[in-house]
């Protein structure tokens, strides 16, 4: 027999000490573990392809088997890890997961648990104002950056084109994340309806190219209706100019929305790095990145909170007499979700306990190792940057070699362990990136970047 559902308070006591010294070992693992190792994994993944098991088993032999599961991996949450967008996974976070998971209060209506649909709606509050938007403006915690942009394109779509959205056009730039033009693609837009415009040489939107997209678009009868601007591209971390395009938009009647899924937390340490985010309509941000959150929380906030109602509210008979009036807010009122997790708490424990300045200290020194891994880097005449980093986002490749040189440059850093970088395409040629946004990384990790960059790169 296993244990039963309802553990006793001895049992409960057993399970929580042996989960709550699992995940210490592997934080302590963290420091010294590679930052990726996938290398041999069948047998391990072979062992996970199991029946449904009739009897329960002890928790000591499931924590056994889910060691090697966690470390066999890209080593995420470590100091290393310098690919893609890295996260963190802020242990006080977690706390708060587990907090909310097990308590299992619903905050879906307020009535149903209002102190706590408060706490979720201050966290959305809070980070609303600091991307310097009006009181009256709303948003919800989703499971990341691309459900975000997802429930803002709906929102948009309500707002500006009503249900006859055929002949609707979105712009935005060619560097943009493909979460964008799949949303579109979920909320019901043709292929043909996305316009990828030409950036400069810093890889932004250009404010003109997008005036004169507008223009051919009417010219043609159709009706463009959404500006999505960049704030931090995962290619190279470039920022659109979004005042600029913001007024072009604004004038021909476009609601803009921002992703600044990587970038809008580095509004936090100063505001010029990501000028313009009050100017936008909607905002897609992504604590899991940009305050190193687990992943699963994402936030989209919404300038008109009318809009964001209009587009997601619904009339559930059944819901009748829990609806709130006034000053609460009934999330599943503002999201395509109804039964969701009480995602306030990982965000609210976080920011509560280590307070804003640590988050802010932590993105100021990511910022500062950017800059100094890509002015080491620039002293190697090896390599070429794409570009200065906008933020904390370094793209770059070997100098005068082609693209299976950069690719085998990439494999053999990788495969030295002590650091995890990825790679990507941009405008055609194959580049390395380096992207710093660990709360675990400091100065020592980027070092070894460059020592294995260095000791890696065949002679020019
Ligand atoms: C700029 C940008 N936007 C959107 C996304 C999608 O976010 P998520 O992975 O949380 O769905 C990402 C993910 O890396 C991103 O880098």
């Amino acid at each position: 027999m296993g244990a039963p559902l309802e553990p006793d308070d001895e049992t409960l006591a057993d399970w929580t000490a042996r989960a709550a010294a699992f995940v210490r070992a592997q934080l302590a693992a963290l420091a010294h573990l590679p930052a990726a190792d996938v290398d041999d994994v069948s047998a391990l993944v072979e062992s996970f392809r199991e029946g449904l098991p009739e009897q329960g088993v002890g928790l000591e032999e499931l924590l056994a088997r889910l060691d090697p599961a966690v470390r066999k991996s890209f080593t995420t949450p470590g100091p290393g890890y310098l690919a893609f967008i890295p996260g963190g996974g802020l242990p006080s976070s977690a706390l708060g997961t587990y907090i909310a998971a097990s308590v299992n209060r619903y905050v879906g209506v307020a009535q149903a648990a209002p102190a706590l649909a408060q706490i979720e709606a201050t966290t959305v509050r809070w980070l609303a104002e600091s991307m310097g938007y009006p009181l009256d403006a709303t948003g919800v915690l989703t499971t990341g950056g691309s459900l975000s942009t997802l429930t803002a394109i709906v929102a948009a779509r309500g707002a500006r084109l009503g249900e006859d959205f055929g002949r609707g056009v979105i712009y935005t730039s060619e560097q943009t994340h493909a979460s964008l033009a799949k949303a579109l693609r979920v909320a019901g837009f043709r292929r043909d309806q996305l316009r990828t415009l030409p950036v400069d040489s810093r890889f932004r939107l250009v404010p003109a190219a997008l005036e004169a997209a507008i223009e051919a678009d009417r010219s043609r009868g159709l009706t463009p209706f959404l500006l999505n601007v960049n704030a931090g591209t995962t290619n190279t971390g470039a920022v659109d100019p979004i005042p600029a395009l913001s007024r072009v938009a604004r004038d021909a009647g476009l609601w803009v929305h921002a992703d600044a899924a990587y970038g809008g937390f580095f509004r936090w340490v100063d505001e010029a790095l990501v000028p313009g985010l009050e100017l936008v309509d909607s905002i897609t941000l992504d604590p899991h990145k940009g305050l190193f959150l687990p992943y699963g929380t994402g936030c989209v906030l919404v300038r008109d909170g009318g809009a964001l109602r209009r587009a997601f509210e619904s009339d559930a008979d059944y819901l009748r007499d829990v609806a709130s009036a006034g000053e609460a807010t009934d999330f599943t009122d503002l999201s395509p979700e109804l039964s969701r997790a009480f995602r306030g708490l990982a965000l609210w424990l976080p920011l509560m306990l280590h307070g804003v300045a640590a988050f802010r200290d932590a993105l100021a020194e990511k910022l500062e190792l950017a800059r100094y891994f890509a002015a080491r880097l620039r002293q190697d005449e090896r390599f070429e940057l794409l570009d200065e980093p906008q933020l904390s986002v370094v793209a770059f490749r070997l100098r005068g070699q082609d693209d299976h040189a950069n690719a085998a440059l990439l494999r053999r850093v990788n495969a030295r362990g002590r650091v995890f970088l990825s790679s990507t395409r941009v405008q055609g040629r194959h580049a390395i990136r380096v992207c710093v946004l660990c709360f675990r990384t400091h100065r020592d990790r980027l070092d070894d970047a460059l020592e294995a960059l260095r000791q890696e790169a065949r002679p020019s």
